[in-house]
């Protein structure tokens, strides 16, 4: 069956909104009231005029967890921080992506770009980074996200790794101005965060886990309904069962956000069909879009789908073994 019948600009419009829906999750909240904290303690300093050094966040999660999005929404929803906008004199909050491969050099002058300054490539990374500092707190800006931040380790020299674990506490320790630096990547992040005890005290760190059949399975039910609902499509009462659940936590690496990405790509493929009732075959065919995958190695077909892999695009048969499932928690007992 073909998944190419032309949508409207209506629809169109419909499925862009359930993109940009947002789901809070209890790692999401946990981070909200971490950075609240930070932001609480540092204004109460702030009025007083004091300058103690900086506490940091680490977000921490694999591929797909929500990471980048959740820090992204939390910012621009938040009512009392601003964001770094031209034109404005102050901002509370300054987020970059760190470049890769990234170098103390690379990561200082794409923050100086980033909070409006001209690019110096022929000055060393220490005037760099004292430049930013100084920025930083020219525009007196509480914190400093940089995304991606497991590539700061990369695949980099000891004395070039210490050399950033240096700058990143610098950042913190500032007598002037000091700025709370969040961190958000792969779990990776936290060899470099474990490199010096004096950096590793410093961070807090949240943890975007993964999914659990029985911890999520209410939240991901309600979502699926949630998402139907915003779009006038009825569910199959097959996909509130156990089974199906079970299989769409595996078909997403057990990820957040790449389950919600299955959705949003199954309710398509089921408008696309001008169907009315989302289905598990849409879930299908979603899964076979994204990986190139036939039925046999389908978390949605196979009776024994726990043995496949479902970040593996196109994979042979050979990598069907119990030994490339990705790791996992272990799971609960009910
Ligand atoms: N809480 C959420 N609500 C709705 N959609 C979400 C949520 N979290 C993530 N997503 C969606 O999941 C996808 C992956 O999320 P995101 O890019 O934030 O993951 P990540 O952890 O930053 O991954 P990577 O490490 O690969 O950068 C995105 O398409 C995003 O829209
Ligand atoms: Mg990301």
């Amino acid at each position: 069956m073909t998944n190419h019948t032309r949508l409207s600009p209506e629809t169109h419009v419909k499925l862009a909104t359930l993109r940009g829906r947002f789901m809070p999750r209890k790692c999401f909240v946990e981070m909200s009231d971490a950075i609240h904290n930070l932001e609480d303690r540092r204004r109460a300093e702030i009025s007083q005029g004091l300058h103690p050094e900086a506490r940091g966040l680490a977000v921490i999660g694999n591929s797909g967890s929500g990471k980048s999005t959740g820090v992204a929404h939390f910012f621009k929803k938040s009512d009392t921080l601003s964001l770094l906008a031209d034109g404005h004199e102050t901002a509370d909050v300054a987020s970059f992506l760190v470049p890769s491969p990234a170098t103390l050099k690379g990561v200082g002058i794409s923050c100086l770009s980033g909070l409006g300054y001209p690019l110096m490539r022929d000055r060393t990374a220490g005037i760099i980074w004292e430049l930013v500092q100084s920025h930083l707190s020219e525009l007196q800006v509480m914190f400093l996200h940089l995304d991606e931040a497991q590539d700061l380790m990369g695949s980099q020299s000891e004395r070039e790794m210490l050399a950033v674990v240096n700058t990143l506490k610098s950042v913190m320790q500032n007598r002037h101005w000091p700025v709370s630096i969040i961190l958000s990547g792969l779990p990776d992040l936290l060899t470099l965060l474990n490199l010096d005890p004096q950096l590793g005290r410093r961070f807090t760190p949240i943890q975007f886990d993964q999914l659990d059949e029985i911890d999520d399975g209410r939240q991901i039910r309600s979502l699926l309904e949630q998402y139907c609902s915003a779009i006038s499509v009825d569910l199959e009462p097959e996909l509130r069962s156990d089974d199906f659940i079970a299989r769409l936590i595996h078909s997403a690496a057990s990820e957040f956000g790449i389950l919600i990405e299955i959705v949003i790509g199954a309710i398509e493929i089921c408008l696309r069909r001008d169907e009315t009732i989302l289905g598990k075959h849409h879930f299908v065919a979603e899964f076979l879009r994204r990986t190139g995958c036939a039925n046999d190695l389908n978390p949605f077909v196979r009776t024994n789908y726990s043995a496949i892999n479902p970040r593996r695009l196109l994979p042979s048969s050979k990598d069907v073994s119990l030994d490339v499932v990705p790791p996992r928690k272990p799971r609960k007992k009910k």
